[in-house]
């Protein structure tokens, strides 16, 4: 179907945002999974413009950087000095000098804004034929925005910044939200003929709605069902309380799909996050970045997962994952870390203070407690006794250790890579493997134990330890007294 209307979005992300006292600018603060600047252009993005200008100006080598990585198709546009929102659009403009139709020029800190929101913006617009729309809310405090000013009939005359509102005005609680969609020639025109001759000596983008008015054009407002979506983010407190909203409609829409969270207001999942039907996610746990759970695993309490992928059925419990792969079934936890490209086939286990780190741990293979496994192959069914060390830096290289299919590791087992335990081996406990076990050998490196009888009561006399090897002697020798003769 051919496009209608030619679309040009403008983000406006130049600002500094003082007040978020921070070193990266405002639009870069992440927020569930993305930065604020990234909600927004998710927001924009089913508009499907032919064309996303973002003015960056503080820290524009940071928004830049941050835009090739998250939006390529964006041009960033470089507005200088800060002289205000009308005077960013303009030079916006003036990188898209062929925009014609619809402009849709969206503030960069708008975080919770729906994609169907914009849409509905535009679609309004558009259907009305208006010179510009502007998005408003009903908010229960309006401090420190613009208001949105109407004539007796309830047709828009003005927006006014609340440093330059009356009293009266100031009484409103009909916000602009900082979303607009114009017709690109009558904005232009506009933006023009916008003055500074405001408490900020800015140029200010509102003010062009007002000059559309005198000039006869028609203007409309759009009024969002959830004014939610319309709060901005000026400061690090009001972060955190758009974190919790977005938090919030996020849980939401997973239990809606058949998720269960059982404590919603401790559980906290990245936007960008793949939850399946019947997973349950238990107390204080974060799914972050590209991180999906299957079908009816059981995630948390006390669990972090960063883009992890967690198989159906698997179980993980007060863990902390990054760039791992859990398969079907697998266990993992109590206080386990799987750090990246630790991958654990079907029902396999990694258990209590394991590491495990670039390695595959075969299907049903066991690594219970107290281990490291860096750099390995596990085979599957093999067992991984408690305190198994994979010794797989020898202070300059990383090496690779195989453990084959069924192999017994005993407990407190250095395997020095590289070096390969056969399929069916065992190896005894307490042994430091430094060469290859054949496949069903034993291999066993410990010294012959040997036993220095009453060390203790001519080294240690008078000690705890002395009395009560003297005691036990002692019931020894009576024990061996009343013993029937044979
Ligand atoms: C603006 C609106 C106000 C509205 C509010 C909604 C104006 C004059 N006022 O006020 O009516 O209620 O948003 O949140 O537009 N920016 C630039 N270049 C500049 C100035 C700002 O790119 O020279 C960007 C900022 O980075 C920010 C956005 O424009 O993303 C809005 O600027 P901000 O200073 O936050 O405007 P508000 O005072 O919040
Ligand atoms: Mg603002």
């Amino acid at each position: 179907m051919p496009q209608l209307h030619l679309r040009t979005v403008v983000v406006l992300a130049a600002g500094e945002g003082k007040r978020m006292k921070s070193a990266l600018p405002k639009v870069l603060h992440p927020l569930l999974g993305r930065t604020l600047l990234g909600h927004v252009l998710t927001a924009a993005a089913p508009l499907v413009a032919d064309r996303t200008v973002v003015v960056v100006g503080h820290g524009a080598d940071q928004v830049r950087a941050h835009l090739a990585e998250v939006a390529p198709e964006a041009t960033p546009v470089l507005q200088a000095e800060q002289l205000g929102t009308g005077h960013a659009v303009r030079i916006g403009l003036d990188a898209a000098p062929d925009a014609a139709g619809t402009v849709v020029v969206i503030n960069g800190d708008v975080p919770l804004l729906r994609p169907e929101t914009v849409a509905a913006l535009v679609d309004a617009h558009e259907g009305a034929g208006a010179a510009a729309t502007v998005l408003a809310a009903e908010v229960p405090d309006p401090a420190g925005l613009g208001r949105i000013v109407r004539d007796s009939a309830g047709r828009l005359e003005q927006i006014v910044e609340e440093r330059d509102a009356t009293p009266a005005q100031r009484a409103l609680r009909e916000i602009n939200a900082g979303i607009y969609a114009f017709d690109a020639a009558r904005l232009r025109a506009a933006l023009g003929k916008l003055s500074a001759d405001n408490d900020q000596g800015e140029e200010y983008l509102t003010d062009v709605f007002g000059l559309l008015v005198s000039a006869g054009e028609p203007v409309a407002v759009h009024v969002a069902a959830d004014h939610v979506e319309t709060l901005g983010c000026n400061d690090r407190v009001e972060l955190a309380a758009l974190r919790r909203l977005l938090r919030d409609r996020v849980n939401e829409g997973w239990m809606r799909t058949g998720v269960s969270i059982l404590d919603p207001a401790t559980t906290w999942i990245d936007v960008t996050v793949a939850v399946d039907r019947d997973a349950v996610i238990d107390q204080n746990t974060q799914l972050r970045g590209g991180t999906v759970v299957g079908a009816e695993a059981v995630v948390g309490p006390d669990v972090t997962l960063i883009d992890t992928v967690i198989g159906p059925g698997a179980t993980v419990l007060r863990s902390h994952a990054v760039g791992a792969e859990v398969g079907p079934g697998a266990s993992v936890g109590p206080y386990a870390y799987l750090r990246p490209a630790a991958k654990l086939a079907e029902r396999a286990k990694v258990g209590t203070f394991v590491e495990v780190k670039n390695s595959e741990v075969g299907a049903g293979a066991k690594v219970p407690h107290l281990s490291y496994v860096g750099d390995a192959t596990i085979g599957a069914k093999a067992n991984i006794g408690a305190a198994t060390i994979f010794v797989n830096y020898d202070g300059v290289n990383k090496h690779r250790t195989t453990v084959g299919e069924a192999a017994f590791i005993g407990c407190d087992t250095s395997l020095i890579a590289p070096v390969e335990v056969g399929p069916g081996a065992y190896v005894a406990a307490g042994s430091a493997v430094s060469q290859d076990v054949p496949p069903g050998a034993l291999g066993v490196t410990r010294a012959p134990q040997r036993n220095i009888e009453g060390w203790v009561a001519r080294r240690r006399p008078g000690t705890a330890s002395a009395e009560a090897a003297e005691r036990a002697r002692q019931a020894a020798a009576e024990a061996a007294e009343d013993a029937p003769e044979a």
